[in-house]
């Protein structure tokens, strides 16, 4: 089979180093990828490292080869275009349809899906002109990653980083897959929670659950591959890498995931409650480590509730036409338990799963029934937590339609 097109587009930013990675993983992985470097981008990553990490001849504008047409016929054939790092230069190239080197022609012809990654400093990130320019390429279906926030060149910090290299490989893999109009959630936000609460007892204990985040992390990478601006509510998931074009607001007890999906919920067209929030907390926090006394009973731990986030949501909906999706983990009648709590709780949606050994918990697959509130069933059969994501995007796109 022939292995699948991908044109980088490498713009002029001190981030086209780390696109060097981004290379390495879409060749290693089976791609054909041709790099299209820019005259600026050349100042930062030579050609010879270009063309020795591809395997092809590198030109930056449509002089070179001329009798093989490369300004129509590389973007033409490929089957996906990820420009990264993108400049706000290429943004506003791109938005204005100018074409001036290989790789403004190569955007004009490509007929397949389009990834920008930009990344610069914030306040050209956050200028009109650019904001205007990011909006109409997702208006016409692109995918532009919205920027990391952290160290950028310089003594600078803020939003315009450019995302993990390998996040941005995934999010390229999962475009591709899709192809032409994948971009289904382009101009939608959605809100995700993932992870489990922690409540302390004291400094150095807590009440927490077993849920890894994964679930939540699979459907913040799939909702931003489809095109959406994506707010992760993470809850006690170190360890797992922030999604490419994700703003992830890491919190710890069900209180703060509240406050923070509350928040991020205000304009929200979707939220989606993976995490797995503790229905309890203890009533008294000690300042101090609780200590055992020799000889005596430990003191009973009394608990209060904590409020249900997504009843909460689900019936206030602070935005008309939002869609609002729980999970529920069950252990025995799966599906009649699901039925009610979806009932009990208000939302569109309940995927309910099966709690178990090799199930849910950890694991990179799931298994799970998505039930709606319309009476729908849509049965997911065991696979990778993504594929369920993609299905929980899919019943969402069509209620947001
Ligand atoms: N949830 C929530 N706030 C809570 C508890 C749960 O928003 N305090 C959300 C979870 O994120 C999940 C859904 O509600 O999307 C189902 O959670 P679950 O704990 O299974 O529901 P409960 O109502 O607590 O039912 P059970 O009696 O089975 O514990």
């Amino acid at each position: 089979m022939d292995k699948p097109k991908v044109v980088l587009g490498v713009t002029g930013g001190i981030a086209a180093y780390k696109a060097c990675e981004l290379l390495r993983q879409l060749t290693e992985s089976g791609h054909d990828v041709r790099v299209v470097p820019t005259e600026s981008a050349l100042h930062f990553v030579g050609a010879a490292t270009w063309s020795a990490l591809s395997g092809h001849p590198v030109a930056t504008e449509v002089w070179s080869d001329v009798h093989e047409v490369p300004h129509v016929r590389i973007g033409q054939t490929a089957d996906l275009v990820v420009v990264a790092p993108a400049t706000a230069d290429i943004l506003a190239k791109a938005a204005h349809g100018l074409a001036d080197d290989l790789l403004t022609n190569t955007l004009l012809t490509a007929r397949c899906p389009v990834v920008f990654a930009p990344a610069m400093h914030t306040e050209m990130w956050e200028h009109p002109a650019t904001q205007e320019n990011v909006a109409t390429l997702r208006r016409r279906g692109a995918v532009v990653i919205e920027p990391a926030v952290g160290r950028l060149t310089g003594v600078d910090t803020g939003k315009g980083r450019f995302p993990d290299p390998v996040e941005i490989f995934e999010l390229c893999r999962r475009t591709l897959a899709r192809g032409m109009h994948g971009a289904d959630l382009a101009g939608r936000h959605v809100v995700v929670s993932a992870g489990g609460t922690r409540e302390p007892l004291d400094p150095v204990r807590f009440l927490g659950n077993r849920s890894s985040g994964k679930q939540g992390y699979a459907l913040a990478r799939t909702a931003a591959a489809r095109g959406a601006r994506v707010t992760l509510v993470a809850a006690n998931t170190t360890g797992l890498p922030d999604p490419a074009g994700v703003e992830v607001v890491p919190v710890g007890t069900a209180v703060q995931l509240r406050e923070a999906v509350i928040k991020a919920a205000a304009h929200a067209d979707a939220v989606v409650m993976a995490a797995a929030v503790a229905d309890f907390r203890p009533a008294t926090y000690a300042n101090g480590k609780i200590k055992k006394k020799d000889g005596e009973d430990p003191e009973p731990i009394a608990l209060v509730r904590n409020p249900d986030i997504l009843a909460e949501i689900s019936g206030e909906r602070p935005r008309p036409g939002q869609v609002i999706v729980g999970f529920a983990a069950e252990t025995d009648d799966v599906l009649a338990n699901g039925r009610t709590k979806l009932q009990r709780k208000g939302c569109d949606l309940l995927v309910v799963n099966e709690v178990g050994e090799r199930k849910t918990f950890g694991s990179e697959e799931n298994e799970a029934v998505v039930l709606s509130a319309d009476g729908g069933e849509t049965p997911v059969p065991y696979g990778p937590k993504e594929a369920l994501a993609d299905t929980v995007w899919d019943l969402v796109a069509e209620r947001l339609d």
